[in-house]
């Protein structure tokens, strides 16, 4: 084990061009960080930010381009290669194995002076004293799967850091995270680079950037737009270079005038997956034409009330109607055929199937249905041709509809749940997060997208973490926190004071 720290001065890309089947997905990308610093890469989905992050840390080789560090070129065949240089990466995606402790996950690939066994009390006194340093809090002797998303990501920085990076890659580490684990995140990315850490940093959300970065780089459709000094630039102006124009971020909605109630939550109890009650006693009505937010921080049974409404996790006691039928624990087929549209928290594991293509993933749920199959036939003409409106109409970007749709960015995968849903025409609506991970055009089409629907009469129940969101889109807040509703607000309501509901130090009378 080494104790001394390469150091890094500068990394340099040059040139850097990489091919996908019908994507060019990195065409000539030039960029560069330097000590102590924290450069953020800014793109649209599918604008080649992770792309770019692969090839810096040998997972992907790039068709042209050199990369340098410390003016040297240096060829990344491999992780290994870019961890001997000091580059270290969290993914999009955690890479961890669950059923391992932390500590063994830390020390999982790395030689031990005790042969085939691991050092792990070497390994655990050393997290702790990285614990320590940087304000990582995370037992070694806990089990990954135990952790909350939160945890998880801390020990792959953790990883990370035990390996000696000098320069750490963060690909969307805020995506699933609670306002208030970002805060404690940026205290610890502030501590990296005070200790001459280098950091590259990416995210949607341009307050973060503006937040926390020294300079920005934009990259659209694969190249690179411009770099910013963070403190000369804008958010409106970063917006512009990301998106090529100026985004909507305030919508006009006409009032909601329908009293027909869609959903009707009455005292619902449901269990999380732990077993302990997070949805309790929770009642709450959406009518048709109008969006209600569900606003909280995540882990306060948001997630599992979604699940329960769309007949995926059972309730415990309480009912659920929509349009007056009974859909209290009923199969998720039928409450499908109800006219109920779920748009998942979970989009890679319950929103579509990875390895199916776009096109088959076009199709979930609707595939029974006239006119895309007839009898026990399949009309693929049809479905080919559905599919391609869908993806031509929701801006969805992919090479071919053939595509699986792990390939994707997942932005890109977001719009096409989301048109699969909406093409449904449905009743009620219910959308978690629908736009985590979703660059600013995107969101702005999909938030679009919801108040067309909403205004054609469907009754929409959105949980969003993201305030703007939510302020931008209800017609009336819920906040819920430890599993209750602890006030119904309307959008106009001061966001200190929704701050302190969600913290569940202030109550309102429901309505
Ligand atoms: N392994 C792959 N095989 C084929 N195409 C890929 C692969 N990885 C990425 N692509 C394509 O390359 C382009 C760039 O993708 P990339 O994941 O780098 O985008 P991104 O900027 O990280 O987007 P997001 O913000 O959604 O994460 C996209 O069109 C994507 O579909
Ligand atoms: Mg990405």
């Amino acid at each position: 084990m080494s104790t001394s720290r390469p150091s890094i001065q500068s990394v340099e890309l040059r040139g850097i061009t990489k091919q996908f089947p019908g994507v060019l997905a990195n065409d000539h990308i030039s960029f560069d960080v330097r000590a102590g610093e924290i450069h953020a890469l800014l793109g649209e989905n599918g604008a080649g930010k992770s792309t770019l992050m692969k090839i810096l840390y040998g997972l992907y080789k790039p068709d042209a381009g050199e990369i340098l560090v410390n003016g040297a070129p240096i060829k990344m065949k491999s992780p290994t290669d870019a961890m001997r240089q000091g580059i270290g990466m969290v993914h999009q995606h955690f890479q961890l194995v669950p059923p391992f402790t932390v500590a063994e996950n830390v020390a999982l690939g790395l030689k031990s002076s005790r042969g085939a066994l691991l050092d792990l009390d070497v390994v655990s006194k050393r997290l702790r004293d990285l614990e320590e340093q940087y304000g990582l809090r995370v037992d070694p002797h806990a089990l990954v799967w135990q952790l909350a998303v939160g945890q998880q990501q801390r020990v792959e920085i953790l990883k990370a850091l035990y390996r000696d990076a000098a320069l750490l890659i963060l690909d969307e580490p805020t995506a699933v995270l609670t306002p208030q684990e970002v805060d404690e995140l940026f205290v610890t990315l502030r501590k990296l680079t005070d200790t001459g850490h280098s950091l590259i940093f990416i995210s949607h959300k341009l307050h973060e950037v503006m937040a926390i970065s020294d300079r920005v780089t934009v990259l659209r459709d694969g190249r690179v737009v411009g770099t910013a000094t963070t403190k000369a630039t804008t958010q409106k102006e970063l917006a512009r270079m990301m998106v090529g124009r100026d985004v909507v971020t305030v919508w006009d909605k006409p009032a909601s005038p329908s009293e027909s109630v869609v959903l009707r939550v009455e005292k619902l109890s449901a269990r999380n997956d732990k077993g302990l009650i997070a949805v309790k006693n929770l009642s709450l009505q959406v009518r048709a034409n109008e969006i209600l937010a569900i606003a909280g921080v995540s882990g306060n049974g948001q997630r599992e009330l979604a699940e329960t409404l769309a007949g995926m996790r059972r309730a415990q006691s309480g009912t659920v109607t929509v349009n007056g039928r009974d859909l209290t624990n009923r199969a998720p087929a039928e409450i499908i055929a109800s006219q109920v549209a779920f748009i998942p928290e979970e989009r890679m594991t319950m929103g579509v199937i990875r390895d199916f293509t776009v096109q088959e993933n076009a199709i979930l749920e609707t595939h029974a249905d006239a006119p895309l199959a007839c009898r026990t036939f399949f009309d693929f003409g049809k479905i080919a041709a559905h599919a391609s409106r869908l993806v031509r109409e929701y801006d969805v970007k992919t090479p071919t509809l053939d595509t699986p749709v792990k390939a994707l960015s997942g932005g890109n995968i977001q719009k096409l749940i989301m048109a699969r849903e909406l093409e449904r025409r449905p009743k009620l609506l219910i959308a978690a997060q629908p736009t985590r991970g979703v660059d600013i055009g995107a969101s702005e089409y999909i938030h679009k997208r919801l108040i067309e629907q909403r205004n054609q009469g469907t009754a929409i129940l959105l949980i969003s973490e993201d305030l703007d969101e939510v302020l931008a889109l209800a017609d009336r807040i819920a906040v819920m926190y430890e599993g209750e509703i602890v006030g119904i607000v309307a959008p106009n309501t001061p966001v200190d004071e929704l701050g302190l509901m969600m913290a569940g130090a202030k109550r309102m009378a429901t309505s």
